[in-house]
């Protein structure tokens, strides 16, 4: 069992806004093709802020925790941020994750960036 910082222990025995969002703005769907785990990820936006996401992960416990992290990191954010935000901000902001484990928080962050640019589609279609 790898070592798992404090926050990492308790998002995953607790993980928050797990499930899907009835009315969300946008989906973004990120997978591992190593490891086969998936992680899908709805938002809501309003205005230039991220009101609301949800999360649900198929996936390994280092990837739970870290889409459950992410959904707290990023609510309230500005989408110009959020579309910064990298894996090792993830990762940083749970206290670390081991080497081994590092990867895992990609999947949030993927989805993430795909359902803000699923988003930015259907508000400029053909654009
Ligand atoms: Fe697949 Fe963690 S082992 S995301």
């Amino acid at each position: 069992m790898p070592f798992y910082s404090p926050l990492v222990q308790e998002h995953l025995r607790n993980p928050r806004n797990v499930g899907e969002m009835p009315g969300a703005d946008a989906i973004g769907v990120d997978e591992n093709p190593i490891c086969g785990d998936v992680t899908w990820l709805w938002v809501k936006i309003q205005g230039d802020l991220i009101a609301r996401v949800t999360f649900k992960t198929r996936g390994c416990p280092a990837a739970v925790a870290t889409s459950s992290a992410c959904t707290e990191m990023v609510t309230g954010m500005p989408l110009a941020t959020a579309r910064r935000l990298t894996a090792a901000n993830l990762a940083q902001a749970v206290g670390g994750l081991p080497p081994a484990k590092v990867h895992c928080s990609v999947l949030a962050i993927g989805a993430l960036h795909k359902a803000l640019a699923a988003y930015e589609r259907a508000r400029h279609p053909g654009s």
